[in-house]
């Protein structure tokens, strides 16, 4: 099973040592698609044993370890030794639109793992945690229109460089000048780069934070960069488990996004730590690791790639616990791409003009952020009727690999995927 290797996955002068070959399966909507992958995946401990046995364990050390991977070792998607920081997932066919027009030289760089652009954001004031080459930020440009803009912040020059040098180009195929630029800074430190507190409406990212070894202070940032009523929307690599110390040094699970996954529950620890109080799940999509060499190292672990949804609100508003005030939400229409229907998370579907009773966060969710020019919200907080009776809303999509493992309604957090009961 042991392959020669051309290359090495860190750092790279002189590393060769030949360690095997993974398999990734990824599976959407009980299809398994199978992506047998070469791994270049080599020891590093001879090119550079300063960096070697300290990845995850310091900070200094596994940020270069990344800019290094996504500066020097990648140069296009297809590079990628894993699909796990690759999304499969269809985007919606608005963004599939949309996506047409993104210059190819950002395109084929593209390494997320899902699809972090709602729809409906005209005007909006967007930031893009780790843009990459900026396929995202290209798009979101487009939705958000002339009135809105849309900055992405990434620490790798050679991103930065592909991310700005296909501006013009994309101004000349839109027929208009997006207000989107791209700036250097670290997503721990989004202050430091320029941004203002309470500036932004809408936080993306795509498949970054799991590369942070400061991942509250990437939350924290984005919580304070938010507006009251805004929300990050963002789609990241997370394990079922805290992973073992192995699987966190593994330079190859680290730069493929694999190593830095955290744990759903204390991803949703951390959400409440932060302020995010009530962190929604909108997408669940499963991670095979199949190589039984990289398989072993992560152990009994799981791995999915998940698009959740984390609203701002004065603090107060949402509820640790899902709770019943007879409230009643509506969603109007009018969200291009949503017409007949809105999917707020993986099983509230509202279906357009049908009154659902809702518990007191979604009502906010709905009718308090830049959702509400598109929801009527009927009733208030003035009378309380216990917790609210959770459970997957009518017509909703079928509870997704996440929800399953935890149950319909799981007080306090789901196993996997977290966030409130309802
Ligand atoms: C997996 S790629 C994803 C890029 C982009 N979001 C996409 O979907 O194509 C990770 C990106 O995050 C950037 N990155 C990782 N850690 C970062 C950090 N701490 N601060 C700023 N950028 C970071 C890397 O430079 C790289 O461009």
């Amino acid at each position: 099973m042991f392959s020669a290797v051309a290359n090495t996955v860190v750092g790279g002068a002189g590393a060769t040592a030949a360690r095997g070959v993974l398999a990734v399966t990824r599976r959407l909507g009980g299809t398994a698609l199978p992506t047998r992958l070469a791994v270049r995946c080599a020891s590093n401990a001879a090119a550079a044993p300063s960096l070697h046995g300290l990845l995850g364990d310091d900070a200094d050390v596994t940020v270069a370890s990344v800019k290094e991977y996504y500066g020097k070792v990648l140069k296009a998607s297809s590079d990628l030794k894993t699909s796990a920081c690759t999304s499969i997932a269809a985007p919606a066919p608005m963004v599939a639109e949309a996506l047409k027009k993104v210059p190819k030289g950002v395109s084929e760089r593209f390494y997320g793992c899902g699809v972090p652009l709602p729809l409906g954001i005209d005007g909006l004031h967007v930031l893009d945690l780790g843009s990459g080459s900026g396929r995202d930020c290209y798009v979101a440009a487009a939705l958000v229109g002339p009135s809105g803009s849309v900055t992405g912040i990434d620490m790798t020059a050679e991103q930065l460089d592909v991310a700005r040098a296909h501006v013009d180009e994309y101004a000349e195929t839109l027929g208009w000048r997006p207000n989107l630029k791209f700036v250097e800074g670290q997503i721990e430190h989004i202050a430091d780069a320029g941004v203002a507190d309470g500036s932004v409406d809408l936080v993306i990212s795509n498949c970054v934070v799991n590369l942070s070894p400061a991942k509250d202070a990437v939350l924290r940032g984005a919580y304070n960069a938010l507006r009251d009523g805004g929300e990050m929307y963002f789609s990241d690599v997370y394990a079922s488990r805290r992973l073992p110390r192995e699987a966190v040094q593994h330079e190859v699970l680290w730069g493929e996004c694999l190593a830095g996954a955290l744990y759903t529950g204390d991803f949703v620890r951390l959400c409440r730590d932060v302020g995010f109080t009530d962190p929604r799940v909108l997408s669940t999509e499963k991670i095979e690791v199949t190589d039984p060499e990289l398989a072993d190292v992560c152990g009994e672990a799981q791995f999915y790639s998940i698009t959740y949804r984390l609203f701002k609100l004065p603090a107060g508003v949402l509820e640790t616990e899902c709770e019943d005030y007879g409230q009643v939400a509506v969603y109007n229409g009018g969200i291009p791409g949503h017409r007949h229907r809105y999917e707020l998370d993986d099983h509230h579907v509202f279906e357009a003009g049908r009154p659902m009773l809702v518990c007191g966060n979604t009502a906010s969710m709905v009718g308090e952020t830049w959702l509400s020019p598109y929801f009527t919200v009927h009733g208030d907080r003035s009378t309380h009727f216990g917790l609210f009776d959770c459970g997957p809303a009518p017509g909703s999509a079928a509870p997704s690999a996440a929800s399953a493992s935890a149950g319909a309604c799981d007080v306090g957090g789901s196993v996997l995927g977290g966030g409130s009961c309802c």
